[in-house]
C-alpha cells in the first residue's frame, strides 16, 4: 500500500467554521502572537492567554468536521495515510482518521508549566487560574507556543521522508519548522497542494500539483482522483 502523508494547517478547518491565523479577520489580526502565543505572555498575563484559549477551545468544541476531513478519512480505505496537522482541534479525528499527529498541540489537552510529560485531558471548556498540575504549577494549554521546540518535528520528519504521495491543505507554509516538511519528501514523491492560494505556495511541476481550491472541493476532488488511480492501478 502507498503512503499517503497530509499536512495541515488552519484551511482545512476554515469552512468549519474556525478561523485561520493570518487570512484577512484571521485570528493574527485580533490578537498579536506575542501577546497570547508565547510562554512569556503566559507568565505575564495569564488571565488573557486562558481566555484566548478558552475561547477556541468552545468554538472548536462546538465546530463539525467538513467535507475536506471526511475525504481525507476516506482514504484509509486504501492507504497508508498518516496525519500531519499544524492545527490544535480534533476535526480530523472527529471525522474518522486514525493516526493523526498535532505538531502544535491540542486544544483538549492541559499541561503542567513546569513539566511538559505532565499533561491532563481538559473535560470542560476551560482552564482556569489556580487549576494546578500534580507539582502545584498552574496548568496551561498544551499547545506549542512561539519559541518552543516541536518535539513531534522528528517523528513527522520519518514519515515525510517515507512518503509516496503528500498532500498540503489549508496552510500558508509560514510557520518553521513545519513547513519544512515538505522538503523531506524523497525524489519519487507527488506533492499536492490544496490552498485558494496554491498559486503563490508552490511552483508547479512534474511532482507538484497546484488545486487552487477551497478544501471543501478541492480535496474531495483530489480524494476521489486518487481512489480512481488506485483502482485502475495492479499494485
Ligand atoms: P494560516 O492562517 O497561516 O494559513 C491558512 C491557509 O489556509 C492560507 O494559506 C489560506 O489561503 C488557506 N485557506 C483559507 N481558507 C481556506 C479553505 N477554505 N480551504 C483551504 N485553504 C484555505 O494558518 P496555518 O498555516 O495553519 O501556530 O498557520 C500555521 C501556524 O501558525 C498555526 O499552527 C499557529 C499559527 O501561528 C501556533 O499557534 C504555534
Amino acid at each position: 500500500m502507498k503512503n499517503i502523508v497530509i499536512l495541515s494547517g488552519a484551511g482545512i478547518s476554515a469552512e468549519s467554521g474556525l478561523k485561520t491565523f493570518r487570512d484577512s479577520g484571521g485570528l493574527w489580526e485580533g490578537h498579536r502572537p506575542e501577546e497570547v502565543a508565547t510562554p512569556e505572555a503566559f507568565m505575564r498575563r495569564p488571565e488573557m492567554v486562558l481566555k484566548f484559549y478558552n475561547h477556541r477551545r468552545a468554538e472548536a468544541r462546538a465546530a463539525l468536521p467538513n467535507s475536506a476531513h471526511f475525504a481525507l478519512a476516506e482514504l484509509e480505505k486504501h492507504f497508508n495515510v498518516e496525519v500531519i496537522t499544524q492545527n490544535v482541534d480534533d476535526l480530523h479525528e472527529r471525522a474518522g482518521s486514525s493516526r493523526v499527529h498535532h505538531l502544535h498541540g491540542s486544544l483538549f489537552e492541559a499541561r503542567s508549566s513546569l513539566d511538559p510529560a505532565l499533561i491532563y485531558p481538559i473535560e470542560g471548556n476551560s482552564i482556569e487560574i489556580g487549576q494546578r498540575c500534580t507539582l502545584g504549577s498552574q496548568l496551561r494549554p498544551n499547545i506549542v507556543w512561539f519559541g518552543e521546540p516541536v518535539p513531534m518535528m522528528e517523528f513527522a520528519m520519518s514519515l515525510s521522508l517515507k512518503a509516496d504521495i503528500f498532500i498540503v491543505v489549508g496552510t500558508s507554509l509560514a510557520v518553521y519548522p513545519a513547513a519544512s516538511l515538505l522538503q523531506f519528501t524523497p525524489p519519487a514523491c507527488h506533492c499536492f497542494i490544496v490552498d485558494p492560494i496554491a498559486e503563490e505556495l508552490g511552483t508547479p511541476s512534474s511532482s507538484m500539483t497546484l488545486i487552487g481550491e477551497k478544501a471543501g472541493i478541492g480535496v474531495p476532488t483530489l480524494v476521489k482522483k486518487l481512489l480512481s488511480k488506485r483502482d485502475q492501478s495492479t499494485d
